[in-house]
């Protein structure tokens, strides 16, 4: 039995399907359409989803969308409602879209999909703890969810078991963490529900000197975890904007320009709300714990994206183990309405291996080329190329990367979630000191003050890192081990900003950020082969078990997904070599792109 879960006209579209409970196929409508966090109705990624199983819409046994838009439209009214006069302005900006697309979502469904398909619908917040908990490893956990909004819940936990998710207890709009986060980001000028993951990144420079001051006006945080945030200094209700003039006067002023320079305040106001973020995650984690008495813990929503908190999590919280859905944003929620169905709706059966793997395949849900088409790209496009073997693929590769090339890595399924793992990634050379900032102004052309993340064999993981478990989803940040830190210098704490980033700071300096933690990716050789051999090779060369991982992407837009999108960002930018499938493909043979002339300045990587 086929089941397709969509999720869309929020952020993140995406369409994902099971076969029998069974994940078959999963992506994000962006990755089709170019356009980054597309909302859209995810048509290119449902007829993706089918394709790749080989059926048709007819086949479909039910399609589930993820919310519920008439619950969902209720709030918005009675939000509107509740700050009349003031938020006639955003409600008159939500309302067409309602009106037009989301309020007849069944009809639409029948449209775009087919007609007589049985159309179900998720709560926001089950969709997600089903995402995080249907796929775990754990035959019982209990789950905990939080994001931005979705019908009313902001937060929710509860108990899944076998193959039930019962709720216990959940934190409603506007009292949102998620919320919170995106204020923040809008206020130290970054894009709301996309570069959240920079504030994060930024903390590490800052100091929590305002966490205080968001205690004393922002949010009222109970010992349990809940919290009720004071709205006079926030303006999401109401208004088009995430904070007021209120919020500024108590942080110094107004909020920065989005691309002017950071200062000082930017880095402190990250830290500080981070350091809130964490302390809310920690005590709402032993209140689920104390509550539920599980042993294992499952995660999805926005926040637990925010590795550096389930980091924390993992070592100071009171579960023994957790588990993070990797598209833990909206995308994810499709996965999860269409396994909810399969478990929780039809009451099938669901048993875990219990060998401690999930059943997300690595998150490898997307789109794969065949050598074959591969091949058939670069001829027709006249690209020059050479093959390698399969069994020498690996070795070749890896004394490109211990060369210190910077190396496109185009193989097999594209990732599912926001991060790349090894399908559709950038790599480099963890130990040269040069490669953050080649990396960073060959291919970025800009200094960014983020480390790269790091690729490293599952079995040395604790070699480097200080964490004992599998991090297959890079959604866990932990310390480098003490033996490989390289202590700055007095001189060296002073610097400031990208300056500090620069110090060699381990001997993996790429992946390291100021604060010695990294975002660690494990490989391991069952769950994506190809990478973890290529990994192994470049140990065996060079003695480190760490390549430096980056998402394959021009900045503002979506991860590539096809070989031209890939190709395309190859020649764009100075990186040096292009692997897909079995063929290698040298920056040097290539003649440039007839419309290159301006790609510096019109093409920049995220
Ligand atoms: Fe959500």
């Amino acid at each position: 039995m086929y089941i397709l879960g969509i999720s869309c006209f929020y952020h993140d579209s995406a369409a994902a399907l099971i076969k029998d409970g069974e994940i078959i196929a999963a992506a994000q409508e962006e990755r089709f359409t170019r356009k980054k966090h597309d909302s859209d109705f995810p048509a290119n990624a449902v007829a993706y989803c089918l394709q790749a199983a080989g059926i048709t819409a007819k086949d479909l046994a039910y399609v589930t969308f993820y919310d519920k838009p008439l619950v969902k439209f209720e709030r918005i009214v009675e939000t509107y409602l509740a700050t009349t006069p003031r938020g006639i302005s955003s409600f008159m900006m939500a309302i067409p879209l309602w009106l037009k697309e989301k309020l007849w979502m069944p009809s639409l469904i029948r449209d775009k999909v087919g007609p007589d398909i049985p159309i179900l619908y998720t709560d926001h917040h089950e969709s997600h703890a089903a995402s995080a908990f249907y796929p775990s490893p754990f035959q019982d956990a209990a789950f905990l969810t939080m994001d931005g909004v979705g019908e009313w819940a902001t937060t929710s936990y509860g108990v899944g078991r076998g193959n039930t998710l019962a709720m216990t207890g959940e934190l409603k709009f506007p009292h949102s963490l998620g919320l919170l986060y995106s204020a923040f980001t809008y206020f130290t000028g970054f894009k709301v529900n996309s570069a959240e993951y920079k504030v994060m990144g930024l903390a590490p420079y800052g100091e929590p000197k305002y966490v205080q001051a968001i205690y004393d006006h922002l949010i009222d945080l109970k010992e349990d975890g809940s919290f009720k945030m004071n709205m006079d200094f926030f303006d999401y209700c109401a208004g088009l904007r995430m904070t007021n003039g209120k919020f500024a006067e108590i942080f110094g002023g107004p909020a920065r320009e989005q691309e002017s320079k950071l200062t000082q305040r930017e880095m402190d106001l990250a830290r500080s709300l981070q350091d809130v973020t964490e302390e809310i995650m920690l005590r709402m984690a032993r209140h689920v714990h104390k509550e539920t008495g599980q042993k294992y813990l499952v995660l999805a929503g926005g926040v637990a994206l925010n590795c550096v908190g389930n980091g924390r999590l993992l070592r100071e919280g009171p579960f023994e183990d957790i588990w993070i859905q990797p598209a833990a944003g909206d995308a994810g929620g499709a996965l999860g309405a269409a396994l909810y169905t399969w478990y929780a709706y039809l009451n099938n059966e669901r048993k875990v291996k219990g060998d401690g793997s999930d059943s997300q395949k690595g998150s490898y849900l997307g789109p794969v080329y065949s050598d074959d088409e591969i091949e058939r790209f670069l001829e027709m496009n006249e690209i020059m190329y050479r093959k390698v073997p399969a069994a020498e693929l690996a070795s070749t590769v890896a004394d490109i990367l211990a060369q210190e090339n910077v190396v496109g890595w185009f193989e097999g399924r594209m990732e599912f979630g926001p991060r790349a793992l090894g399908a559709r990634s950038i790599i480099g050379d963890a130990r040269s000191p040069k490669m953050q900032s080649i990396m960073n102004l060959k291919i970025k052309y800009r200094e960014s003050f983020r480390p790269f993340a790091p690729s490293v064999l599952e079995e040395n993981v604790s070699e480097y890192f200080q964490i004992d478990r599998p991090s297959p989803y890079m959604l866990l940040v932990a310390p480098v081990t003490e033996s490989r830190k390289i202590m700055m210098t007095k001189e060296q704490e002073q610097l400031f900003g990208i300056e500090k980033l620069n110090v060699p700071r381990s001997d993996i300096p790429a992946v390291t950020h100021i604060d010695y933690s990294a975002r660690i990716q494990t490989v391991n050789r069952e769950t994506n082969p190809l990478y973890y051999d290529l990994i192994k090779a470049f140990y065996q060369k060079t003695g480190c078990p760490v390549i430096i991982n980056t998402s394959f992407n021009v900045r503002g837009e979506p991860i590539v997904c096809r070989p031209e999108e890939a190709y395309k960002c190859f020649m764009r930018t100075e990186m040096d070599y292009l692997v897909m499938g079995n063929y290698i493909l040298a920056k040097k043979d290539q003649t440039q792109l007839e419309s290159d002339v301006d790609w510096r300045k019109e093409f920049q990587l995220d």
